[in-house]
């Protein structure tokens, strides 16, 4: 049974990636940490816990952790996914209780208990698990692989024309983890987009099913809905942070991988934040770029129609009595 750890900042799209590893029964969500992203740590911890509740199949412990980035103050992103960072649809009540200890130390007590069995998955900025490499390199390099929702990709940025979110609010943290060495697989932005995000009529297959936790999928996502609505005219969903899941979960969804050295620009200028993949053989210098270390595998195609039907399929069926 594959071991999981989620690290996120349980904005809307997080919320359908931990819906999705609840109800995977081939994998063991072993726990989950909360860090300050979309929304503010100690709500973010609301929304998983509350994720949790909905998806009502096991309660695996959450801990809460960074509540702001490495040096910078935190940036939120309460103008896409809300105020609540659930779409502001007083969906966010929880009963259950995070768990004390705090997230790095626990994310180290696991991969201890565990050596190199652990993968983690990262949904979030990445301030909680810099600490925890920062603290105890040794014990880090015994994670099995790190999944990252992070980085534009080979496409623009969406926090900066060059930056993506995640990596925007904590670039230095970035930087600690793509020199750490961990196994790295990395799920850019520019793959959540077009025919991989949620399109109007597999919304609306979705919210017209009995499921009580496809509608809370799509409800949560409704201020996601609108700000692309507003800003592009277009109805649609998308989903970077299950995509990610959906690579550590399906990885036949992956089409085209791209193993290349990654850099990211920490200067705090209009580059901070900007990851950098030197493995486009393309390049006019790429024979130079050849000698460096290629310390992540970017995924660079998937097969989004297969990824929507499995999404939508575990959404669909997950379990009747879900809350
Ligand atoms: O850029 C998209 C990422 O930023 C997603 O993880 C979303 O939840 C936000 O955290
Ligand atoms: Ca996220």
């Amino acid at each position: 049974m594959r071991k999981i750890i989620i690290d996120t900042d349980t904005g809307s799209d997080d919320a359908v990636a931990i819906l999705m590893a609840m109800f995977s029964e081939e994998i063991e969500v072993c726990a989950i940490t909360t860090v300050s992203g979309n929304c503010h740590l100690e709500q973010a911890t609301k929304n998983c816990l509350q994720t949790l509740e909905i998806a009502n199949t096991y309660y695996p412990p959450v801990y809460k952790g960074s509540h702001k980035p490495l040096f910078r103050d935190l940036f939120t992103a309460k103008g896409v996914h809300g105020e609540d960072g659930m779409g502001d649809q007083s969906l966010i009540h929880p009963t259950i209780k995070h768990h004390d200890g705090h997230a790095v130390d626990k994310i180290l007590e696991l991969i201890k208990k565990y050596p190199y069995e652990i993968e983690i998955i990262t949904l979030g900025p990445l301030t909680n698990i810099a600490k925890a490499i920062l603290l105890d390199k040794d014990t880090m390099s015994q994670v099995k692989q790190i999944y990252s929702m992070g980085t534009s990709g080979l496409g623009p940025g969406n926090c900066t024309p060059v930056s993506e979110f995640n990596v925007y609010v904590d670039a230095e943290s970035y930087k600690v983890l793509l020199e750490s060495g961990i196994p790295m697989t990395i799920i850019g932005f520019d793959i959540c987009l077009g025919d991989s995000a949620l399109q109007r009529k597999e919304i609306d297959l979705l919210m017209e099913s009995e499921n009580k936790t496809a509608h809370f999928a799509i409800q949560c996502n409704q201020r996601l809905y609108q700000y692309n609505l507003e800003n592009t005219g277009q109805e649609f969903i998308d989903l970077p942070d299950p995509i990610a899941m959906g690579v550590l979960l399906w990885p036949e969804i992956v089409e085209k991988e791209l193993k290349t050295h990654a850099k990211v620009m920490t200067n705090q200028d209009e580059t901070y934040g900007q990851v950098i993949f030197y493995g486009d053989k393309r390049l006019v210098l790429a024979n130079q770029y050849q000698s460096l270390d290629k310390n992540v595998s970017l995924v660079t195609k998937i097969n989004h129609a297969l990824f929507k039907t499995k999404l939508i399929n575990i959404l669909k069926n997950s379990q009747k009595n879900s809350t």
